[in-house]
């Protein structure tokens, strides 16, 4: 075989969901480039040479066998990865803060300003560090002064180019996505490196959608975006609690609202909340930003998008409770779902955490199904380790059980044999759909007592409009 002349080298510095899936996609792009990924996590970077990739993203599997060990490389030598490669993207993971100053609301900048100083010790040559990570603004200034303190012949440029991937359509978004943005310094350095950048992306990206930016836009960016998308699912969850008292519907409301084509109709879908490991977080490190700018008003404006997801939980748990007469010690419920939404097996704030912690603390018996999220689930709910159930097959999982919850919106959870489910159940047999994707009236009609997100309840004990007093 002919030996690849490979131009270029490019590094990113964490091998997660974010990290791996973007790197894939510029390997696959850019075949002259040589990628590699390194991480503290010797066990992570086996599994992503392995069989058994450590995440599920369809597409994912597919794009990383054909680039592994061509121009896609997975190391654990993050010193000789750093030595060797110019360009280096940082995709670390920056949680938030669960100590000290700003403790649950500011972002833990710990492992960012580690691995600043990891690029900085080894460095023997001048380097463009990437910003990838979701940062507060103005990050990129205490990276610029760490990476400045070192050796003058060795200089630094930071770049901020956030990532705007969804889990789930992780590979789509990355081939197709609406936009890549990426932030510089103005000076010739910065421009410089802005442009080595933006031809990574020129090879499958259209110019008009590489925009660029100073660099506190685009880490400002990318906090405003979350935090725009999570105001939309907590918006319409609040109209959701308003439709269960009226028996308007939130189908029909968010089909009218979104057609209107200044407000758009994605991201109208009511639901028991929002999870994932982004949203929560960088609402909470916005509005922390804004209270240490002195911003008040901002601050709570936003901190109220988190607010209502919260209270949609509870609402959702008040719901099931009130529905099966108060109590739910000794019954079995079975969570149709645990990850955060369809198609990944990230459970990460996923609303089925607190959901199935509610129900235990009720002394509920509980038994959760997902065809991805079980490994996940059954380290988040470690605590509970023998009064919850693992079980795969949705008919075998409903089986015995008081209470179906949908909780993620699986495509296979519309497809269901309800009828075969409702025949194993314990009668009456109660359905929770917290993310709206059964046929509820043909799901009332084969005898379970629906419950949906925004919607009147099926009751068949108590007339519609009477069942949510
Ligand atoms: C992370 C951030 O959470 C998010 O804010 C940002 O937008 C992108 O990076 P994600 O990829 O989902 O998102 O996080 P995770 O899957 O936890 O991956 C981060 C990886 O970095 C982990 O594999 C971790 O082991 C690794 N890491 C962490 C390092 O390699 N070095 C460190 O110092 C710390
Ligand atoms: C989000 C952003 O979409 C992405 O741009 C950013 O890079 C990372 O954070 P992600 O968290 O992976 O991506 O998934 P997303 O599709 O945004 O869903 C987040 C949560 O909102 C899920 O729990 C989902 O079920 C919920 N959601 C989404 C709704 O409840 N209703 C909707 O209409 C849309």
């Amino acid at each position: 075989m002919m030996k690849r002349q490979l131009k270029k080298n490019i590094l990113c510095i964490g091998a997660g969901y974010v990290g791996a899936p973007t790197m894939a996609m510029i390997a696959e792009k850019c075949p002259d480039y040589k990628v590699t990924v390194v991480d503290i996590n010797p066990v992570k970077i086996d599994a992503w040479n392995s069989d058994r990739l450590p995440i599920y993203e369809p597409g994912l599997e597919e794009i990383i066998r054909r680039n592994r060990g061509r121009n896609l490389f997975f190391s654990k030598d993050i010193e000789d990865a750093i030595r060797r490669n110019d360009i280096i993207f940082v995709s670390v993971n920056t949680p938030t803060k669960t100590f000290g100053t700003g403790a649950g609301m500011a972002a833990d900048l710990q492992f960012v300003e580690k691995t600043a100083r990891q690029i900085l010790k080894c460095a023997e040559s001048s380097k463009i560090v990437i910003e990838k990570s979701t940062l507060p603004v103005k990050t990129a200034q205490a990276m610029e002064r760490i990476l400045a303190s070192g050796k003058d012949n060795v200089t630094f440029e930071v770049l901020s180019n956030p990532e705007f991937m969804a889990e789930g359509t992780a590979i789509s978004d990355l081939e197709n996505p609406d936009r890549v943005l990426i932030g510089s310094r103005e000076t010739p350095g910065g421009l410089a490196a802005r442009r080595e950048l933006v031809r990574i992306y020129n090879r499958w990206v259209p110019p008009e959608r590489i925009i660029t930016s100073n660099l506190w836009s685009s880490e400002l960016s990318k906090l405003v975006a979350n935090a725009f998308l999570a105001q939309r699912v907590s918006s319409i969850n609040s109209i959701s609690a308003l439709c269960e008292k009226t028996d308007a519907d939130i189908s029909e409301v968010a089909k009218a609202v979104g057609m209107d084509s200044r407000i758009g109709a994605k991201f109208l879908k009511a639901g028991v909340g929002f999870g994932g490991s982004c949203f929560k977080k960088d609402i909470l490190n916005l509005v922390y930003l804004c209270r240490y700018y002195g911003l008040p008003e901002v601050a709570d404006y936003w901190e109220n998008v988190v607010r209502i997801n919260t209270y949609q939980q509870d609402r959702f748990l008040a719901t099931i409770l009130s529905a099966m007469f108060n109590t739910l010690a000794g019954k079995r419920i079975c969570l149709l779902g645990f990850a955060f939404k369809a198609d990944t097996g990230d459970t990460r704030e996923s609303p089925a955490i607190s959901i199935a912690g509610k129900l235990l603390a009720e002394q509920a018996e509980v038994v959760i199904s997902d065809p991805k999220a079980l490994g996940n689930a059954a380290v988040d709910l470690a605590d509970f380790a023998g009064r919850v159930r693992y079980v795969e097959d949705p008919y075998l999982a409903a089986k015995g059980c008081h209470a179906l919850v949908i909780m993620t919106d699986w495509d296979l959870y519309r497809r269901l044999d309800y009828r075969k489910l409702y025949r194993s159940m314990v009668r009456p047999a109660f359905l929770f759909d917290g993310r709206n994707v059964a046929d509820h009236a043909k799901c009332f009609a084969l005898g379970f007592n629906v419950y949906p997100i925004g919607k009147p309840a099926l009751s068949h004990f108590q007339p519609p409009s009477a069942v949510r007093g």
